[in-house]
């Protein structure tokens, strides 16, 4: 199967983009030259948020549409001048209820200007920015404000009964936005101390090494993880956006990715911004119609998204696609999950265009692995890595596997974007690098012949749904902390939109009936204790799950029940 996809080959289409041919590009690589780029090459103090909006205000890019944003009620733009103002103000907003430096301020909200507004201004006043996913429910929120200790919250109304103030004694602040009626105490109103901020403002200069950005992941065991972000990832953020997605100040950007996950973060704020482009924000659900328009609306030229919402988009006919006009895209870019060969013939029908894949991880910052503009395209591959980084196939004891051995996709340590920090948990920190010089992604693959990395699974049980990563361990506690469930054990089980469908099996405890009702309810649990995308799709009811003899739930051989394949070792299977 591999042998003949990779035969087939999308050559380079063109020139005149930002990224040399690979192999030059490779070769002649530097980091420190990309580090001149930013003022702290001669003042060695730095901050992203300068770099990203408030630096191209004294350029030619100061009255240039920073931000197109629209939703079903809302349709307005955002020079990078405004951008810088607005972020200046909430800056102070900040300050007046004494945020500093280091301190953890979170932003539960859906995809607003006022989100963006919001992140800029933290980092602004050298706070660590943690975005949450607006599809949060309450226990996935305070795993995260507690973790993190989080200082303040920035939330609307609707998404504040999912935030449990009384039980978080460290979190001061809550800023709320779209609130008119009365504040309860601790409460600000996001607009009236906008209207009374003043414009004065001075930034936080921090050091490279200073906490940016915390973004929480899931793992295989465990309550997700606190990936800590620094701003020296700049430099990252922007050599990638510059050559991967081939961005330039003349190119209307749209990322699809939501700032609750890395992607959108990365690049739906920091990428793009550092280069000077203008970023697109389409608020709401997504709908196949509603995203082709939006293309056509604003005739995005550069377009990155996930392997499930092409999947959709291909669901919905080719037939729709003719009714847009979406003339004006020339890069396409996915990433997130395995993107399928048929994907990329599709864009090649559809689209005239190659669909650029690229891997990396909420740990890792930034992109490692891409195809390039300026690269022939294997579909089904990842590409190749970028310049500077250095990957491999390594075995369980580091040593590198030659070409088409299928082990640990690893990386040498020491890229800019590389996280520094599991908050709270160096041991899960360490793990990461046990293997001497690497960092071991917990992705297996392979290299073929050419270079070109090809993405088998996950080494471990992490579940990867339309996109998002998420934990078993952590739906498995949930279920069991409904009072009808003896045991849980959760599993991905494939599927042909979303990639992998989160199947549980549980055990009821005595004096519970197995019903639809009960099974409805049981995930409902699961949907308001953790988040709408961690509910089992398919719940089984069993007698009995496999355990080892410790009592870890054997997730393999539930695996291996759902495909029908044979469970191998049993022998630490208790009886
Ligand atoms: C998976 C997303 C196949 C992989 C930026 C990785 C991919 C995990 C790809 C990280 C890809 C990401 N092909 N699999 N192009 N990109 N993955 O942290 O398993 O949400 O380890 O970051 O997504 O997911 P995360």
């Amino acid at each position: 199967m591999n042998e003949m996809i990779q035969k087939k080959v999308f050559p380079v289409t063109g020139e005149g983009y930002n990224m040399p041919a690979y192999e030059e590009a490779y070769k002649n690589f530097a980091w420190e030259d990309v580090e001149k780029q930013f003022s702290w090459h001669t003042t060695n103090k730095v901050n992203m948020a300068y770099e990203a909006i408030d630096r191209h205000v004294d350029t030619p890019l100061k009255n240039k549409t920073a931000l197109y944003y629209s939703d079903a009620s809302r349709d307005e733009q955002y020079t990078f001048e405004e951008l810088k103002a607005l972020s200046d103000k909430f800056g102070n907003v900040l300050r007046k209820y004494g945020i500093q430096k280091g301190d953890r301020v979170f932003v539960f909200m859906p995809r607003t200007p006022e989100l963006y507004v919001s992140v800029l201004g933290t980092i602004k006043v050298g706070a660590i920015v943690g975005p949450l996913f607006e599809a949060f429910m309450e226990g996935a929120v305070r795993d995260r404000l507690e973790d993190s200790g989080a200082v303040a919250i920035i939330t609307t109304p609707a998404l504040l009964s999912r935030v449990p103030v009384s039980e978080l004694p460290a979190l001061k602040h809550v800023i709320l936005f779209g609130e008119d009626g009365e504040l309860a105490e601790g409460q600000i109103s996001y607009e009236k101390e906008m209207e009374q901020a003043s414009a004065d403002f001075e930034i936080e200069w921090v050091d490279r090494e200073d906490g940016l950005i915390l973004h929480y992941t899931s793992g295989s065991t465990g309550k997700p993880k606190g990936i800590l972000h620094v701003h020296n990832a700049m430099i990252q953020h922007y050599q990638t956006a510059k050559w991967v997605l081939d961005l330039q100040d003349s190119d209307v950007y749209w990322c699809t990715a939501d700032p609750g996950w890395v992607t959108g973060t990365s690049y739906g704020i920091f990428g793009p911004w550092l280069n000077g482009a203008t970023n697109v924000v389409r608020g709401g659900r997504f709908s196949p119609q509603d995203w082709y328009s939006t293309i056509e609306k604003y005739k995005v030229t550069v377009w990155y998204s996930a392997p499930t919402a092409f999947r959709m988009l291909m669901g919905a006919g080719d037939e729709l696609v003719k009714q847009f006009d979406l003339a004006s895209l020339r890069h396409v870019l996915s990433v997130g999950e395995p993107l399928n060969p048929e994907v990329v013939y599709w864009g090649m029908k559809v689209f005239a265009k190659r669909i650029h894949d690229t891997w990396w991880m909420t740990e890792t910052g930034g992109q490692l692995i891409c195809n390039y503009a300026t690269m022939d395209v294997k579909p089904g591959s990842m590409g190749k890595p970028f310049p500077g980084i250095v990957a491999a196939i390594v075995d369980d004891e580091g040593n590198e596997l030659p070409p088409n051995r299928m082990g640990n996709l690893a990386i040498k340590t020491g890229w800019p974007s590389m996280m520094r920090r599991v908050w709270n948990n160096p041991a899960k920190y360490e793990e990461y690098f046990r293997l001497e010089g690497w960092y071991v992604s917990g992705d297996s693959a392979y290299m073929d012949e050419d270079g070109y990395f090809w993405f088998q699974g996950r080494v471990d049980d992490v579940i990867m749904t339309a996109g998002e990563r998420v934990g078993p361990f952590e739906v498995e506690s949930k279920l069991v902390e409904h009072p009808a469930v003896a045991e849980a054990g959760v599993i991905g089980k494939p599927d042909p939109v979303r990639g992998e469908i989160i199947k549980a099996f549980i055990a009821l405890r005595d004096g519970y009936e197995e019903s639809e009702e009960l099974l409805a309810e049981i995930r409902q649990f699961v949907k308001i204790g953790l988040a709408a995308h961690a509910a089992p799709r398919e719940i089984e009811v069993r007698d009995k799950l496999p355990k080892t003899r410790s009592g870890k739930i054997m997730r393999r051989v539930l695996k291996a029940w759902e495909l029908g394949l044979p469970t191998g070792d049993l022998s630490t299977m208790e009886d």
